[in-house]
């Protein structure tokens, strides 16, 4: 599941407050430095870049990084995904409109077909493609020069790609969750983008809130500014970003309804685990990849939720979280 929460509004907000350039991409410094000098590096010797594969939560900026990185080389982005690619002729008929120093991004990479990202090895390490024209004993292959371009790959499941896809990257980037400062700082630049004026706690209760993600950040930011339309008031404080995520119900931990659901369900019917991740998709009938790409990491960075080799548990916190006692347990 790519994104199972995001609409066309979303989508325009995403690029209305997307960065326009490095210095204005929050934090991750570590990932911008090494890229940064990975561009200049790449300039200088006017070499092409090698290939980067960026990994993460969604929402936490990979998009972004692979447009700052085209701009900072002045060369457009290419861009697809893996499931667009679903067969061979698609990668051959997109690697065949790439120009040399081309910057290509293949989102969600780990969804390639298994025979597409077959015939990406050789693209990526030698800059040849291999086809079979035709079929059974007329079948040839046919060898073909690619210019060489950079592959930005871009994917929610970093677990879930093949060493030899990875090993074909130069640069591999994990993304991490945010600094509640590093996500204020994001909401101070939306909020003068969208003209909206908001008190400091209301800033803060707000970044507390939107789970180290940024893409979270503008949305609760857009859905105050809503009811702050709505309500006649010009500028937002705490009361009013309390009332708006009441009524989106995020908690006072920016868990939503679907994170309270997950914890719920293994408390209560689980005793709070282990169970597998199979076992609570299919009890809430969610995408056991949507649960293990986007709730359950927050979970566990949460500290309420824990991996174990039996299954995942509730901790402690996540009992106190759900103001709940642990059964069975000789005090
Ligand atoms: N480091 C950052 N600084 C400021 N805004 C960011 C940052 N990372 C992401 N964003 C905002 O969050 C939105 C989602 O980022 P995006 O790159 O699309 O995430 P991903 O591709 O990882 O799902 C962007 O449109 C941008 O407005
Ligand atoms: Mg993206």
């Amino acid at each position: 599941m790519s994104a199972p929460v995001r609409d066309v509004a979303e989508i325009e907000i995403d690029s209305a407050l997307r960065p326009q350039r490095f210095t204005e991409y929050v934090g991750q410094e570590h990932i911008k430095t090494n890229l940064r000098v990975a561009i200049a590096a790449a300039k200088t010797r006017t070499e092409t870049l090698e290939h980067v594969l960026l990994s993460g939560p969604p929402g936490l900026g990979k998009t972004t990084l692979a447009l700052l990185m085209a701009r900072e080389m002045g060369v457009p982005l290419r861009i697809s995904s893996g499931p667009a690619l679903t067969r061979t002729g698609d990668l051959a008929a997109l690697l065949s409109t790439l120009e040399s120093g081309d910057l290509l991004f293949i989102d969600e990479i780990h969804r390639l077909p298994r025979t597409v990202e077959e015939m990406l090895y050789p693209v990526m390490e030698d800059f040849r493609l291999d086809l079979v024209v035709g079929k059974g004993p007329g079948a040839r292959s046919l060898r073909l020069d690619v210019p060489r371009f950079t592959l930005i790959g871009a994917t929610t499941r970093s677990g879930s790609i093949s060493s030899p896809l990875r090993d074909r990257f130069g640069h591999a980037h994990r993304l991490e969750y945010y600094s509640p400062e590093e996500i204020e700082q994001i909401i101070l630049r939306s909020a003068g983008l969208l003209g909206v004026k908001l008190e400091d706690q209301a800033r803060m209760d707000l970044s507390t809130r939107s789970r180290g993600v940024p893409r979270v950040a503008n949305r609760l930011l857009k859905r105050v500014r809503d009811l702050s339309q709505v309500r006649r008031t010009p500028v937002i404080g705490s009361s009013l970003v309390e009332e708006a995520l009441t009524m989106l119900e995020i908690d006072a931990e920016g868990l939503n309804a679907m994170d309270r659901k997950i914890l719920k369900l293994v408390v209560e019917q689980f005793d709070g685990g282990p169970v597998g991740i199979s076992t609570i998709a299919a009890a809430i009938s969610e995408d056991p990849e949507t649960i293990e790409g986007i709730y359950e990491p927050f979970l566990i960075q949460k500290g309420l939720l824990a991996r174990t080799r039996q299954g995942r548990v509730v901790t402690d916190q996540g009992y106190a979280h759900l103001k709940q006692k642990r059964k069975g347990r000789l005090v």
